[in-house]
């Protein structure tokens, strides 16, 4: 039936409705802050009813979407359902951590359910094709977006993406409560050089199938419905009209046959790109690559009618396009009832439910990664402490939804302060804001200062803002800012105990805090249930778990640093307070060692773990053969915790240069007090491949290491071969 409607469709379809169906707009909003709101804008309607749209994104509301949806399937020629697209990046009016942080905490269950709800909040409001999930790899820390994506890991980010998407579609996108997941940004979009937004990326082929393109191949995998190009070139050639990347590498070798989106006029931006000479050639790069959908462009709507025309674009190039643009309207099921999801009883019911601020507190909770807990500070007692909170982002309701997320309303985000008063009584706790945000004025200092020694312990919430991370959001300086540092040290001269909660979208440099500072939490940005989830942690309620999913450097000097690299010729594993006559041919710095300041997969607990005994049931693994390895996990202080027990292997000579280690799996794992248990995991041929120079994934003979451990940095070991 589908192919049925959609021939006959596209039998009768004008040139101009073809190019309408490709064409994508942004509706009209107005920014409150953050907080964007929806305006009823009837500009959209005449191009509707023409067919010149084929939908329009970030916009919301059931009334609204209707409306639309009604001149579209009873105004327009032939009667074509509208989609409706929004970047529900981490929640909807219920705002999760932001991906970065919710990938910290290694549970897919969790993820999952954050991108169920997401999909239910937005389905409920019009929304039915969501941009996310954002799936790129990044090792640089200065990128903006990399509060967006699950880090540096493709294994992990594998995993995080099979777990948003299954959140987000379901089981069946024809249901009214899920919606399409769009991967993106294809390709590498994570890669630019200097960590420099929308900058070039130049890497190996071989580079990228083996770090960068493991998690899009795992959403199309999942079924994603569709993909987003990226705004980068690849190896010269503009992402959004790359044939290799879209019809060979996507298309034809990984079989997907969903939609493929622009990003925000980047078929545009081939002209500015210096690849296309003009708009039109811009257009036919575009569709001939494979690029069904253009969003703000403006150049498919203004020039495929004409191109086709003159016989300068291939017009089943056109169709096909169009195919797969009612072939996701189809699947949604817009054309049997346009308006399944502009429904008024559920936008009144099922937004910002009690059980999805549940669902976001319990998501942010398992995202805090403790750095530092020095002399068990953490966590703190519930009763007889004054408590001082101290810093810009204690109270600060416009940061606490963080990047992506300009459907919460802030007002409703619980912050930090907000969340400690709940747990230790109003009476007991002194605020004080201590510096503004962007100035470097020390007029608030004093206050803290009084604060601070009025109390038996300070919390103080020091980092990044909202819009500090994010699109178009690189930074060089990856430090806490000036003023809050200095803030910080002035604050330490009362003596007082001191947590530093770190706000943040990607890894900071922490150094001065990890030598002067007892008790750090990473708390990322954790939306909606922010002083929830913090509160919980800080006094004990809820143990914390999560890992880091990206390295944190020393210094912005040691970016791009991350755990998986290869093995160089002149490895330093040597100390660092050797004297530097013994070290200086060596792959290291002069002033600052190899190790980061916490590596990938770190975090700690207030308990401690011990592994102990990592064996393997054989010493060989056969190609359609698996062996296991296990190591004995065991609870050593006096709370119940949970461990991410991590999985990594090396292999040790191969014809390629392999990296140092790899994740390969991870298990988290519940312990009371003095608990131990064997954690288990099978080690397959696959999990041994690798791409050959010659591009083909295969595993090689040879002996290999494995580790399992609480982060990348595991020494301990069991060697087996591979035959
Ligand atoms: O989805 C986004 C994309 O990630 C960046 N450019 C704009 C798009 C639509 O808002």
């Amino acid at each position: 039936a589908r192919t049925q409607k959609i021939d006959s469709l596209i039998t009768v379809m004008t040139l101009e409705e073809k190019a309408g169906q490709l064409n994508l707009y942004v509706g009209d909003m107005f920014n409150t802050g953050p907080t964007r709101r929806t305006v009823e804008s009837e500009r959209f309607d005449s191009l509707v009813r023409n067919g010149s749209i084929t939908g329009l994104f970030n916009i919301h509301g059931a009334a609204y979407t209707a409306r639309l949806q009604r001149i579209a399937v009873e105004e327009s020629r032939l009667g074509i359902p509208l989609v409706f697209g929004a970047d529900v990046i981490h929640g909807f009016q219920t705002v999760f951590p932001i991906p970065l942080a919710s990938a910290a905490s290694w549970d897919m269950e969790a993820i999952e359910t954050a991108e169920r709800i997401s999909a239910i909040e937005s389905t409920a409001v019009g929304i039915n094709f969501n941009f996310a999930p954002m799936v790129d790899i990044t090792r640089d820390a200065r990128w903006g977006r990399v509060a967006e994506g699950a880090g540096e890991d493709p294994y992990l980010g594998a995993q995080v993406t099979k777990a948003r998407v299954r959140g987000l579609q379901g089981t069946s996108l024809d249901d009214a409560r899920t919606m399409a997941a769009c991967i993106k940004h294809f390709a590498a979009y994570g890669a630019p050089d200097g960590g420099k937004e929308y900058n070039t990326v130049d890497m190996s082929e071989r580079k990228m199938r083996e770090i960068y393109l493991p998690p899009y191949k795992a959403g199309i995998e999942a079924g994603a419905a569709t993909i987003m190009t990226a705004f980068n070139d690849v190896n010269g050639i503009p992402a959004t009209g790359n044939k290799k990347l879209l019809r060979q590498i996507l298309r034809s070798e990984w079989g997907f046959d969903g939609m493929i989106v622009s990003d925000w006029n980047s078929i545009g931006e081939l002209v500015d790109h210096g690849y296309a000479v003009n708009p039109e050639q811009a257009t036919v790069q575009a569709i001939e690559a494979g690029v069904d959908m253009d969003m703000m462009s403006d150049y498919y709507k203004l020039f495929i009618p004409a191109l086709v025309r003159e016989g300068r674009l291939d017009g089943k190039l056109v169709d096909q396009a169009v195919r797969r643009v009612l072939e996701l309207k189809w699947d949604l099921g817009l054309f049997e009832d346009p308006y399944k999801y502009s429904q008024i009883e559920r936008e009144k019911n099922e937004i910002r439910t009690p059980e999805h601020l549940a669902a976001a507190r319990d998501a942010g909770r398992k995202s805090i990664v403790l750095l530092k807990n020095e002399n068990n500070l953490l966590p703190l007692p519930k009763t007889g402490k004054k408590i001082a909170v101290i810093g810009p982002l204690a109270d600060s309701h416009a940061d606490m939804n963080g990047t992506w997320s300009f459907f919460g309303e802030q007002e409703h985000s619980v912050t930090f302060l907000d969340g400690i008063k709940e747990v230790a009584g109003e009476n007991n706790v002194i605020y004080a804001e201590g510096c503004g945000m962007y100035d470097d004025s020390k007029a608030g200092y004093s206050s803290a200062m009084s604060a601070a020694r009025r109390s038996d312990v300070v919390v103080m919430v020091l980092g990044e803002s909202a819009v500090m991370n994010g699109e178009a959001a690189s930074r060089t300086n990856i430090k806490i800012p000036d003023n809050q540092l200095a803030l910080l040290e002035e604050v330490t001269k009362t003596g007082k105990p001191i947590v530093v909660m770190v706000m943040t979208g990607r890894p900071l440099d922490l150094s001065w805090l990890d030598e002067n500072i007892p008790s750090i939490l990473c708390v990322w940005t954790l939306g909606s249930e922010s002083g929830h989830a913090a509160a919980d942690v800080l006094f004990g309620d809820y143990n914390p778990s999560g890992k880091l999913p990206i390295t944190f450097p020393r210094n912005v000097g040691q970016v791009p640093i991350y755990y998986n690299h290869p093995h160089t010729g002149r490895p330093y594993l040597g100390d660092y307070s050797e004297p530097p006559t013994e070290r200086i041919y060596l792959s290291k710095y002069r002033d600052v060692e190899n190790s980061p300041l916490y590596p990938f997969g770190y975090g700690l607990s207030y308990t401690q773990f011990e592994y102990s005994g990592i064996s393997v049931s054989d010493d060989t693994v056969r190609s359609g053969n698996h062996i296991t390895v296990s190591v004995m996990l065991t609870n050593k202080g006096d709370r119940d915790g949970t461990e991410i027990a991590q999985l990594y292997i090396r292999d040790l000579k191969a014809s390629i240069v392999r990296p140092i280690k790899e994740l390969k799996g991870f298990k988290k794992v519940t312990l009371a007090p003095g608990e131990s248990k064997e954690v288990t995991f099978d080690i397959t041929p696959q999990m041994l491949a690798f791409f050959h120079a010659n591009l083909e994934k295969k595993a090689e003979k040879g002996e290999f290491r494995v580790f399992i451990g609480g982060n990348s940095d595991v020494e301990e070991f069991a060697t087996f071969f591979f035959d």
